[in-house]
């Protein structure tokens, strides 16, 4: 069982995120897997009525803002995403924290705001470049997921996280199985000591960052790798059908 989605950040207008969905063939493989897929906001509406959706691939919003109403110009609440079909909610993505000065606080707050319109949170942790060349990855993604975790109320609740290194991501560069597995074993102790072994031990730890067809497999199977988020690869339906293939 792995999660496989697909974050299709600014692209796939409704028109092109109907075609993707009759064009995404998921076969019986789909039965032990999840999918989800974040589309634009502006297309969410769109495949969440599209008949060629196949109703177990779920969607999800790329990012919330931490109020559910008011003088946000342009912002996009957790409980307008719920009632246009969004189970979902990316929160903290690297391009987030780094475009946009998205703070650990913020993500905190959009955490919570997520849960409040019972949208599960996929909480997205990741170090630079320059982060990684001094030797702290751990240091940076424990900080990341420990202000997330602030706004899990109990062990119960579901969240996702999501390890993306940001020197990995839209590059062509991926982390190697083991680069993998040691980041996903930080943030899996990280949870056990925070919400208890059986709670820690459902979390899934999606890892994101150049994830095509052909490093799916092996990324997949590296240990504490429950599954992948998957941003350039997952507009194509052939590439990203290939990689839920891969999680069979
Ligand atoms: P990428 O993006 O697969 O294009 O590297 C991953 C992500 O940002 O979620």
């Amino acid at each position: 069982m792995a999660v496989i989605a697909g974050n299709w950040k600014m692209h796939m207008a409704p028109e092109e995120a109907r075609a993707f969905f009759s064009a995404y063939e998921i076969d019986e493989i789909i039965a032990d897997n999840e999918v989800l897929i974040f589309p634009p906001t502006i297309s969410l509406v769109a495949a969440y009525k599209c008949e060629d959706r196949d109703p177990r691939v779920q969607l999800g919003i790329q990012n919330v803002h931490w109020e559910d109403c008011g003088a946000f110009t342009g912002e996009i609440s957790a409980e307008m995403a719920a009632s246009a079909g969004a189970s979902y909610a990316l929160v903290g993505h690297s391009e987030r924290r780094q475009l946009f000065g998205e703070t650990d606080e913020q993500v905190a707050l959009k955490v919570a705001a997520a849960l409040r319109q019972d949208l599960i949170p996929v909480i997205c942790v990741g170090e630079t470049l320059e982060e990684r060349e001094a030797g702290r990855v751990s240091e940076v993604i424990l900080r990341q997921l420990d202000f997330a975790l602030a706004s899990i109320p109990d062990p119960e609740t579901r969240f996702l996280i999501a390890y993306e290194p940001v020197w990995a991501i839209g590059t062509g560069k991926t982390a190697t199985p083991m680069d993998a597995a040691g980041a996903h074993g930080t943030l899996r102790n990280r949870l056990e000591q925070a919400i208890g072994m059986t709670a820690a031990a459902r979390t899934e730890i999606l890892y994101g960052g150049s994830v095509q067809p052909r490093n799916a497999a092996e990324l997949l199977a590296a240990q504490d790798v429950d599954g992948v988020l998957v941003g350039g690869a997952s507009v194509n339906p052939q590439s990203f059908g290939d990689i839920t293939r891969a999680a069979g």
